[in-house]
């Protein structure tokens, strides 16, 4: 299965991302974290693990996909990094980090000054998800860039869930209706994941969400407030994320 997570910025994206590929690593699935946030820094921390080497480097760096991505566009063509499926056995090791079960893969990210746009990070994000395989007992999760970006990219094409991690503000629940509008578009099971709420915040946004597509709600924690903070891994076990983790697994 094919987990892609995402939200307005700060939502907590990254902090679900990594519980629920923790809480899959506990069941015995092999787990692979795609790192595909061009900007943010945070989330091999929340594993415990170091970031890896940018995978973009595999193609040749970020000026050589944009020179190929240049080359094809204007002719209409598409350009094709992959010539035959890969599952995760095929991610070549130099540029993945792991422990306990879980891999973690870094798309790349933006590191100078006037280097260009994320565009080659999405059109690689996408081509890669799209032409990844995955067995019953393996799970990918897919942690985004904030905002809906990369629904314009079509990275959403090749997964099989979608979790909007939804703050209680406005703005998320203003992007909930976007996300669930395109969602729907494209026939991908859309659920809601509230973030940082008690049972009043909850009430609030159910009111607003209705509570048909709302997976879990998970209370503001101490211990993830803490980690997040100190830059240290998030070791915590959620009820409600085992919860979560459960209808996935029944819905992918
Ligand atoms: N349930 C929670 N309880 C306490 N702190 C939380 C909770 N969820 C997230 N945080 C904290 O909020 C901060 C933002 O979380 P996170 O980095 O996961 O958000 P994000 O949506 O990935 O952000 P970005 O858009 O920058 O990628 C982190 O410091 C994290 O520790
Ligand atoms: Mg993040």
């Amino acid at each position: 299965m094919k987990v892609l997570v995402c939200g307005k910025g700060g939502s907590g994206k990254s902090t679900i991302a990594a519980l629920l590929a923790k809480s899959f690593a506990r069941r015995g699935y092999g787990v692979l974290v795609v790192d595909s946030d061009e900007s943010n820094y945070g989330l091999h921390r929340q594993l415990g693990l170091e970031l890896p080497s940018y995978f973009m480097g595999y193609f040749g760096g970020k000026k050589e996909m944009i020179s190929r991505m240049m080359k094809a566009f204007p002719k209409g063509e598409k350009i094709d990094l992959f010539e035959e499926k890969w599952g995760l056995a095929d991610i070549p090791g130099d540029y993945l980090t792991q422990k306990d079960g879980i891999r973690l893969l870094a798309i790349g990210k933006i590191q100078d000054f006037g280097e260009g746009c994320a565009c080659p990070m999405g059109a690689l994000s996408k081509m890669f998800l799209d032409n990844l395989d995955t067995t019953g007992n393996e799970a990918v999760i897919v942690d985004t860039e904030a905002g809906i970006e990369h629904f314009g990219r079509g990275v959403e094409q090749g997964c099989d869930v979608i979790l909007a991690v939804l703050d209680p503000s406005y703005e998320s629940l203003q992007l909930s209706k976007k996300i669930d509008e395109i969602s729907q578009k494209i026939g991908k099971t859309l659920y809601f994941v509230l973030n940082r709420v008690n049972p009043e915040r909850r009430a609030a946004m159910l009111e607003f969400l209705g509570e048909e597509k709302v997976a879990a709600s998970i209370s503001e924690d101490e211990e993830i407030f803490r980690a997040g903070l100190a830059g240290e891994e998030i070791d915590v076990q959620l009820e409600e994320m085992e919860r979560l983790a459960d209808l996935v697994v029944n819905k992918a």
